[in-house]
């Protein structure tokens, strides 16, 4: 008997943090993230809360799941249930527009400190970066959270696979430190140009005209109001979703570590797609008897490594999740349901 019994589900979680405002699922490719931050969206939606749910995907997958067009890139409601939003976010836009950003800032770096350089090349470098679309996508994030923050009660990310959200979540440590660091040798480059004056006033003054800094401070202060926010574990929860299988578990275990190690609140785990015994046991097929066998052994390892943080079990369905009235049966699921062979682990 390996059942936590100090496990604090869905409901009672949900009830204790009342100001829950951001809410991320992560975990390995096709666990359920998408779902699951639908079914979390659904609940609060039908709660009467204004909610938007948000997909930061390379690839989107709202439009099939609610079998809806919400594509280009803009805020639309979904049809047919009240209160509920949906954003896919158009990563090639994001893009650009980012880089264009860039662009603009380089070319004022290189203008201002009079160096009479080409700054494509220097662009090109910057914006080819692998690390690049991450970065947009982070500052999207970062948008979506202070705008949308105020137009919605509750905001749920779909966030992508496992390490693109890592990385945005790693980045946000990294990005703070980047920005004071040009902060600074921005402010050490301009007190030398008028070092002649030895007026501290004067620096200030020229400091305060310098459309780069000023650019850095306002991106600092946006990112600095961000951090505050994700931080916060009254307003900020993370899921991790896995299946009832090693490699899905050992994702999350890993990401537990690693976004505990950002200060990020770990809101829990859900677990999903579990073979409710009484499916196995009516089965003649041999291949899902077998499953569920199986089954057993990792949910008894969910139990004893992740127990206390277990919020949620969706059982699999027969087909997939798509249309509202699936995911209202989900979305219901995920706050009543739970396997019928716990006592059994
Ligand atoms: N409990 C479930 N029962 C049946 N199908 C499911 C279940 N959960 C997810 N699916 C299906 O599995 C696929 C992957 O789910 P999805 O939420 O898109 O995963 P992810 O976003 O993690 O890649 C989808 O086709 C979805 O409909
Ligand atoms: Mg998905």
């Amino acid at each position: 008997m390996v059942v936590t019994v100090n496990k604090v589900l869905l409901p009672e979680f949900l009830k204790s943090k009342p100001n829950l405002k951001f809410l991320f699922t992560g975990g390995k490719g096709g666990v359920g993230k998408t779902v699951s931050a639908a079914g979390l969206a659904y609940r609060f939606s039908q709660e009467g809360k204004r909610t938007l749910l948000v997909s930061l995907n390379p690839v989107h997958s709202l439009s099939s799941l609610f079998a809806q067009d919400l594509k280009g890139g803009v805020i639309k409601p979904v049809e047919g249930a009240e209160n509920l939003f949906a954003l896919e976010v158009e990563i090639d836009d994001i893009v650009e527009k980012y880089k264009k950003n860039i662009a603009r800032r380089l070319s004022e770096f290189l203008k201002w400190a009079d160096i009479p350089l080409d700054p494509k090349p220097f662009i090109d470098i910057a914006t080819t970066n692998p690390a690049f679309q991450e970065s947009a996508m982070f500052d999207k994030m970062m948008d979506v959270v202070l705008e949308q923050g105020e137009e919605f009660d509750v905001v749920v990310f779909d966030t992508a696979a496992v390490a693109n959200a890592a990385r945005l979540i790693g980045l946000s440590k990294i990005y703070g430190l980047w920005l004071e660091r040009m902060i600074k040798s921005r402010e050490e480059a301009l007190s030398l140009r008028v070092k002649l004056s030895f007026r501290k006033e004067k620096v200030m003054e020229e400091i305060k005209k310098d459309p780069l800094m000023a650019d850095l401070i306002s991106m600092q202060e946006r990112f600095n109001k961000v951090k505050q926010i994700l931080l916060n574990e009254e307003k900020t929860a993370f899921f991790f979703v896995t299946l009832p299988l090693a490699l899905p578990i050992a994702v999350v275990k890993r990401f537990i570590k690693m976004v505990r190690g950002f200060d990020i609140p770990v809101g829990g785990v859900i677990v999903n797609q579990i073979i409710p015994k009484k499916v196995a046991e009516a089965t003649t097929n041999e291949y899902l008897k077998n499953k569920y066998r199986e089954q057993l052994e990792y949910m008894r390892i969910i139990e004893s490594d992740l127990g206390e943080l277990v919020r949620s079990y969706i059982p699999t369905y027969p087909g997939e999740v798509v249309g509202l009235d699936m995911l209202a049966r989900l979305s219901e699921d995920m706050f009543t349901w739970v396997p019928d062979f716990l006592d059994e682990l």
